[in-house]
């Protein structure tokens, strides 16, 4: 590996520089990514490995970011599982039939991703062959939680209430749907690993929607069992549960090398919190992106004098980057942290 900062990093090990990546680093506020999509719609180009390729590897040549994360969506597991999805241009991701009852779970199955999930191996496949080595790469999955949520759901929205509902009025179909979506989800990461990422991060996205007895028991608890029973061979786990600062020390217990924090706690705080135990990832608040370039390195400049002189660092976004952000902000981002972090990694 030429750079393997980000690897080092997550095991906490010394590095000349902090290493940068940015969640949703692929995807529409890059010309060349809207290039592909005028062409090609968002779930075929999921399942186009030599696309897929393409857009994953455009982040690192465009913005000059420390890893590739694979191109693909966490709902392509459900779909996996026998969901029908849709991408609706103005609405995002929908499944035309929600999960709503005990039958719905029996009629989804847990499938071998070798095949059902093929076209996600191949990309990393086409990934590793063009990048050679030049930046690791990052496999990721749903959270079994944020995928139900979805599922039961339907789609996006902002309060999750037939989620919620369904978790509470019939806890043992949830139960049901949370626990083969956790041996689907640890699958599909061991394939992931076997195709050869490097690295695999869980997206939690709504695990901050439950309140901290809930997120234990539907999100957290079930996160922990997939990371306890991967073969991982030493691949590092990144875990980003976003809005459950409430619970980052139970959080840091569940065996993920890396926690990902989102932009509504002190980094410094959370260093002093779970730094002896965890690699830390985070956390620009996305809307930064939004400032001018000189306000962008100073916010980057703040959240690297709070992380110190320690390794463990791994500087990204709270969230994913905005659909509109101008790239050449994104790319001060990742210059900002390039030039300003080698001054706290010296004598390390
Ligand atoms: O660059 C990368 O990070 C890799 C690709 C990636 C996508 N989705 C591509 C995508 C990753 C890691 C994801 C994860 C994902 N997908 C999450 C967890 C991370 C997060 O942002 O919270 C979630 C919740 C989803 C589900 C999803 N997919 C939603 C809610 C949406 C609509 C909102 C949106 O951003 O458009 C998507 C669509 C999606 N996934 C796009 C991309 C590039 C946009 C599709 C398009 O090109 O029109």
């Amino acid at each position: 590996m030429i750079n393997n900062l980000l690897l080092h990093a997550c095991r906490r090990e010394p590095t000349e520089r902090t290493p940068v990546w940015l969640m949703r680093q692929a995807g529409r506020y890059l010309p060349e990514y809207r290039a592909i999509r005028a062409k090609t719609d968002f779930l075929t180009l999921c399942k186009t490995p030599e696309l897929a390729a393409e857009v994953t590897i455009q982040p690192v040549e465009i913005l000059g970011v420390d890893a590739a994360i694979v191109f693909s969506d966490i709902l392509l597991v459900p779909e996996a599982m026998g969901m029908e999805l849709v991408l609706d241009e103005s609405t995002g991701p929908r499944f035309i039939t929600p999960v709503r009852t005990r039958n719905d779970v029996t009629a989804l199955t847990v499938k071998d991703p070798q095949t059902s999930l093929r076209f996600v191996l191949e990309t990393i496949e086409r990934t590793k062959r063009a990048l050679n080595g030049r930046v690791p790469i990052i496999g990721f999955c749903g959270s079994p939680w944020t995928l139900a949520a979805y599922m039961l759901e339907g789609k996006g929205t902002k309060d999750f209430h037939s989620a919620k509902r369904m978790m509470l009025d019939d806890p043992d179909t949830v139960t049901a749907l949370l626990e083969k979506l956790s041996l689907m989800v640890r699958l599909h990461l061991e394939a992931q690993i076997a195709a050869g990422v490097d690295i695999v991060q869980i997206f939690d996205t709504w695990g901050g929607i439950l309140s901290p007895d809930h997120y234990k028991k539907w999100s957290l608890d079930l996160m922990f069992k997939v990371v306890s029973s991967m073969q991982k061979n030493g691949t590092p786990v990144i875990l980003f549960s976003k809005g459950a600062n409430h619970c980052l020390k139970e959080i840091a217990e569940i065996g993920a090398d890396v926690v990902s924090i989102d932009w509504t706690i002190d980094i410094a705080d959370v260093c002093n919190l779970i730094g002896d135990k965890v690699a830390i990832q985070g956390n620009l608040d996305p809307s930064v992106l939004f400032a001018s370039p000189e306000r962008i390195r100073q916010e980057v400049r703040s959240i690297l004098r709070k992380y110190g002189n320690r390794s463990g660092h791994i500087f990204n976004l709270g969230h994913g980057i905005a659909p509109d952000v101008p790239v050449e902000h994104a790319r001060s981002l990742v210059r900002s942290v390039k030039e300003d972090s080698p001054v706290y990694h010296k004598g390390l």
